[in-house]
């Protein structure tokens, strides 16, 4: 591992310490199975050999087009992506959309939650104990001002702010979905067993209802990702 990717790792460290009840919600085991669509082009045992793609094992939480000898294309080693949470699932959404001009040919993972499930599951090819990536490159401050024009007629963020249309999302970042005593949730959201992380948060906040059938929260979500990104960064400072 470079320096760099020791320092950037030891970052992630500190600044996850408060989020460490940020537990992915995917099932590494389901993940295992999803990754059979990924095994044609990519090995993912540690040492593994370069097939169309390059070795996956460790992958989680690198900087992009780390691995030695493998020829990505330009688009990709230009990208300056980390492979965090963020990251990746934007990634196996729609890989030429979020990375224009890849040579990976795989049209993306429709489904939320196999998504998810793929994260945990690369998150767990690691040598080291299982540090949570990098932080989206998400800004606090732009984040604020999204809130502002496309959450505020139905959501407070300030500590024991009140019940507007949906909860207060004051500390929401890092809790159990449906956490806020005294709201009315939909047996949907309570019953999703969700955790808010990013890779929780960018799933539901790019389409509320198909992300969780049945909930209440009905606006049409946020298509950007980087608005996504900034939107999280600024929950993330509500504590
Ligand atoms: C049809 C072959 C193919 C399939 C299937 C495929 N990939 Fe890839 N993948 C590639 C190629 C080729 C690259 C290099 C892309 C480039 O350089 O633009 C790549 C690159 C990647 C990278 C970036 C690696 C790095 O070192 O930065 C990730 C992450 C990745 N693939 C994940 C996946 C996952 C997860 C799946 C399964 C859901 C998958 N891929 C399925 C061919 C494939
Ligand atoms: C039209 C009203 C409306 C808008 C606009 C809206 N929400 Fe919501 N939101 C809700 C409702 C209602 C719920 C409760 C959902 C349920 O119980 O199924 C909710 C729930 C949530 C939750 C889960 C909270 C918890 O305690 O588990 C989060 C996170 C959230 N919204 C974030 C946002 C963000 C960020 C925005 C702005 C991009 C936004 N919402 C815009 C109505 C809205």
């Amino acid at each position: 591992m470079k320096f760099t990717n020791i320092i950037s790792l030891c970052v992630a460290g500190v600044v996850f310490i408060t989020g460490s009840v940020a537990m992915a919600a995917g099932d590494i085991a389901r993940g295992k199975k999803i990754a059979k669509k990924c095994i044609a082009c990519h090995t993912l045992e540690k040492g593994g050999k370069t097939k169309l793609g390059p070795n996956l094992f460790g992958i989680f939480g690198s900087p992009v087009a780390s691995v030695k000898g493998y020829k990505y294309s330009k688009a990709m080693a230009a990208s300056g992506i980390i492979w965090n949470e963020a990251a990746f699932t934007e990634f196996l959404t729609k890989p030429k959309k979020f990375v224009k001009g890849t040579k990976m040919s795989f049209a993306g993972l429709k489904n939320a939650k196999q998504r998810a499930d793929l994260v945990a599951y690369f998150k767990s090819l690691t040598d080291a104990a299982p540090v949570s990536a990098q932080m989206v490159p998400g800004d606090a401050a732009e984040g604020k001002i999204v809130a502002i024009n496309q959450c505020k007629v139905c959501h407070s963020f300030e500590k024991g702010g009140k019940i507007i249309f949906g909860p207060n999302l004051f500390g929401v970042y890092g809790k159990p979905a449906g956490a806020v005593k005294g709201y009315n949730y939909s047996k949907a959201l309570l019953g999703s067993g969700l955790t808010w992380t990013d890779a929780t948060l960018i799933e539901f906040l790019a389409n509320p209802e198909q992300f969780i059938k049945g909930t209440k929260a009905r606006f049409p979500g946020v298509k950007s990702a980087k608005k996504r990104a900034d939107l999280i960064a600024y929950l993330k400072t509500l504590k």
